[in-house]
């Protein structure tokens, strides 16, 4: 069938307030999922054996700004992978230079090692590229955005693999060490002094230029936060006194509610869940990062078509494949303010081969898109909310550092965030000062390295 076709009787309305109640997170929802997330926070301090697993990062202190050196960093673990030679110059300001690097998928899910060499020969490359002087050994600081189990500020145990991730032969290992084996076998010399996760990263870069700033958050392929936690508050610490009596802890919030007790989990989001590659893992960012939210829109949009609501029925080997409708079109969907919804139609028939689709279609699609995106925001809030409960922080006030491609491009994400912080806090949400924290990852490493050269 080319042309158009009837609809089934079902008025558009009544589609859009079957989507709502599915999607919609009340006032009411966001402070229960807040209150609960708060509590699991407090357990995870407590002990490792918990969802939230609160790991401290081995930074306990801020950057004054004044920090200086060169760097090298490398940052692994969201949609690109970087090689970055970073300059800080003091006065809190930064020289950057950076490569991108495709990580072939078969690199994701092999045996470590092929990850490992891989991330080697980049560096060498980056070196040879850039003409960086490594006679003295430069210091590099790894951005590794997986769940580690850090026991210095140097070395931490891989404990699970996620985003697409899931090499052979890691879990437990030392990922410095994986990474300088493979350095030594390219015969580089290079010195891992800083194993970092992005959120941290994120948080140290930020108060490089702004003290006030003690939450890093990531909302992009996967989402997490870290912020500063006073020392006596973790009891699980057996590391000894802190002098600055402050911890940063990464909070690895994208497993919270893996118990499924809180979040309004679908059965979009159980479908999502059961073809990943870490069923029931990381239920959280499964409803609220890059990696995801496209998907579930499609597996919303295969729904109405099975029940020849949308598109009369009719399907496309595009549309009925998982990851095929990415989150950047979304984005695009939701940028789309023509009367016809012309892009919104380029994409879904162009892209996504759809054969034919009406006004009608366009707008249902772009609901979706808005309902599944607010409640990622929505959701995200709560999160931010509770870490600056946590923190004690809500009267007080501070500054949140958010990276990531979710936060960075998608159209009203930050403003969607604000909204829901309002409804948690009221006038107070005013305290808390959302800002891009842009390459915070890669600079984060390096700021920590100088810290650790100190
Ligand atoms: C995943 C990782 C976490 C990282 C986040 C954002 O949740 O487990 O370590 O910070 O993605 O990249």
């Amino acid at each position: 069938m080319t042309g158009k076709y009837t609809y089934r009787e079902i008025d558009e309305s009544t589609v859009y307030s079957e989507l709502e109640d599915v999607f919609i997170l009340s006032p009411q929802r966001l402070r229960d999922i807040c209150k609960v997330f708060v509590k699991e926070m407090e357990k995870g301090l407590e002990s490792d054996d918990c969802t939230l697993k609160m790991i401290p990062s081995f930074v306990t202190n801020r950057p004054t700004g004044k920090e200086v050196g060169t760097y090298l960093a490398l940052d692994l673990g969201g949609t690109n992978f970087r090689v970055c030679e970073i300059n800080l110059e003091g006065q809190s300001k930064v020289r950057l230079r950076a490569k991108k690097f495709t990580i072939p998928d078969s690199a994701k899910t092999a045996d470590q090692s092929v990850l490992f060499d891989f991330l080697a020969e980049s560096i060498a490359i980056f070196i040879k590229e850039y003409n960086i002087n490594t006679e003295n050994d430069i210091n590099l600081g790894f951005t590794f955005s997986f769940p580690v189990q850090q026991t210095a500020l140097n070395k931490g145990t891989i404990l699970l693999w996620n985003k697409g991730f899931n090499c052979a032969n890691s879990i437990g290992k030392d990922v410095v060490t994986l990474l300088s084996e493979a350095l030594t076998r390219k015969q580089l010399k290079v010195n891992v002094v800083a194993l970092v996760n992005d959120t941290v990263g994120t948080l140290m870069s930020h108060a490089y230029v702004d003290p006030g700033t003690c939450v890093g958050v990531i909302l992009g392929t996967g989402t997490n936060a870290a912020y500063v936690e006073s020392a006596d508050a973790i009891p699980k610490w057996k590391g000894g006194p802190i002098k600055s009596n402050e911890m940063i802890i990464n909070s690895e919030w994208g497993a919270f509610d893996n118990e499924r007790k809180v979040l309004p989990w679908t059965k979009f989001d159980q479908q999502q869940d059961d073809q990943s590659t870490n069923p029931g893992k990381q239920t959280y960012e499964k409803m609220i990062s890059g990696m995801y939210l496209g998907e579930i829109v499609r597996l919303v949009c295969k729904d109405l078509i099975e029940r020849k609501i949308l598109f009369g029925g009719m399907s496309s080997t595009e549309m009925d494949t998982p990851g095929k409708f990415e989150t950047a079109y979304m984005s695009r969907i939701e940028r789309d303010h023509t009367a016809e919804l012309t892009d919104t139609k380029m994409v879904l028939q162009e892209i996504l081969k759809i054969p034919y689709v009406a006004p009608r279609d366009r707008r249902i699609v772009r609901r979706i898109c808005e309902l599944v995106a607010i409640r990622a925001a929505r959701l995200a809030a709560c999160g931010v909310a509770a870490v600056v409960t946590k923190m004690n922080r809500v009267d007080t006030g501070c500054t949140v550092a958010i990276d990531g491609s979710v936060y960075e491009h998608y159209p009203h994400f930050d403003n969607r965030m604000r909204d829901a912080l309002h409804e948690l806090f009221g006038m107070f949400s005013e305290n808390v000062s959302l800002q891009l924290g842009k390459d915070g990852s890669g600079i984060g490493a390096a700021v920590i390295a100088a810290l650790a050269d100190k």
